[in-house]
């Protein structure tokens, strides 16, 4: 009973079987037809090799979140030359928490104005990607792969030592601020703290010494990391008044970066400058300085690098294989067809004979001379 049962399913899953076995000598090997596989495998080798490429590749996920850390601290990473000497210059913080942040982060350090002509040519390859990541935002993807790769992107030092006067001043360092809008300036005089506020002692600086051309060799929010390339990096301002005021305004938008390579907090940040020169006779008010006023996007991005599973891989790879194996074959059956009909029906004249009607000739004894019957229905000339 059982091992009947048990024949009944074998044949069963006998009638199933998609691939029946086709003795050899019914199957038929023809030119076109080899011609035809042998294209489509080069397809297959070529879609193959392409789809690899694909696989190996990877790309980059935006996700936006609000950002919903309110708590923690934001650093921010200064580098800025101003044309005044140490002296006479101060920078500090303002935020909206009417905290003032002590600026002993920051390093003042006498330094020259002017670049050597080496770093001239770095900051103007600085400029150079600068312009083209603004036109090309793929750009900034290459960049993120890269990163901890690539060269150091802070200004190479001086490579001479030079006897020049140092009558410009290097504030460097980082401070870490409360995550929302605040104000940091660099202006006349250190900066003072009273009950009632700060104030800058300038008393001694004479107007003629103001000079606030500077150059931002680094400004970015967050961890360092070497290699990303922020907004306001390499940007040189030059100014032939001595109360000229600078203004930049910037939204931080947090950013999270998770690569193959590295997983940070990041900040990405846009701005808007302005400048204008102060003259109370003229009705522009004023403090003369560099002002660079910051808030905090509510949004957050998470820009992660993704890669296609290898599952994925393997699926699209059949895709690939059986499509073009069943197109192929569909195509060469079509295309033989078509022949077929063209040649029979308008390759006129075309005397070909049958086996069986030569068999029927034979087997009536009709020799040549009488007509014999046509193998084809076309009509002859
Ligand atoms: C400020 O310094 C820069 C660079 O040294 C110079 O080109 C510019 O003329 C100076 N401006 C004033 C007002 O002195």
């Amino acid at each position: 009973m059982r091992r009947l049962s048990r024949k009944k399913a074998l044949s069963l899953v006998k009638e199933l079987d998609a691939f029946p076995k086709v003795s050899e000598s019914y199957v038929e090997t023809s030119a076109s037809g080899g011609t035809v596989s042998l294209i489509a495998f080069s397809a297959m080798a070529l879609l193959a090799v392409l789809e690899f490429f694909v696989y190996r590749d990877t790309w980059m996920k935006y996700e936006y979140a609000v950002d919903k850390d309110f708590s923690s601290k934001l650093r921010i990473n200064i580098d800025i030359t101003v044309a005044m000497k140490c002296q006479h210059v101060g920078a500090d913080i303002l935020d909206l928490a009417e905290t003032m942040i002590t600026s002993s982060g920051l390093q003042y350090e006498p330094v020259i104005f002017e670049l050597t002509p080496q770093q001239r040519l770095w900051q103007r390859t600085l400029h150079l990607i600068q312009g083209r990541l603004r036109e090309e935002h793929a750009l900034q993807e290459v960049l993120y792969k890269t990163l901890l790769k690539g060269a150091p992107t802070a200004l190479p030092p001086r490579e001479d030592a030079s006897t020049e006067p140092l009558t410009a001043c290097r504030i460097h360092g980082h401070v870490y601020v409360n995550k929302v809008a605040g104000n940091l300036h660099i202006t006349v005089g250190k900066p003072i703290h009273h009950p009632q506020g700060h104030a800058h002692i300038a008393a001694f600086v004479s107007h003629e010494t103001y000079n606030f051309s500077h150059r931002i060799d680094h400004l970015s929010f967050g961890e360092e990391i070497p290699g990303i390339i922020n907004p306001l990096d390499g940007t040189e301002k030059i100014t032939y008044n001595n109360n000229q005021m600078f203004q930049y305004f910037i939204t931080v938008v947090p950013t999270k970066l998770n690569t193959y390579k590295i997983s940070a907090d990041t900040h990405q940040f846009s701005v808007t400058e302005r400048e204008r020169v102060i003259n109370h006779a003229a009705g522009s008010h004023g403090v003369s300085g560099i002002f660079v006023k910051y808030d905090t996007s509510s949004l957050m991005v998470t820009v992660s690098e993704q890669h296609m599973p290898l599952w994925q891989f393997l699926v699209r790879l059949c895709g690939i294989i059986g499509g073009i194996f069943s197109t192929t074959g569909m195509l060469h059956g079509l295309v033989g067809f078509c022949f077929d009909v063209v040649c029979c029906r308008f390759k006129l004249g075309v005397y070909r004979p049958r086996a069986d009607v030569q068999l029927y000739n034979q087997a009536n004894n009709l020799n040549h001379h009488q007509t014999p019957l046509l193998a084809d229905e076309a009509p002859q000339e």
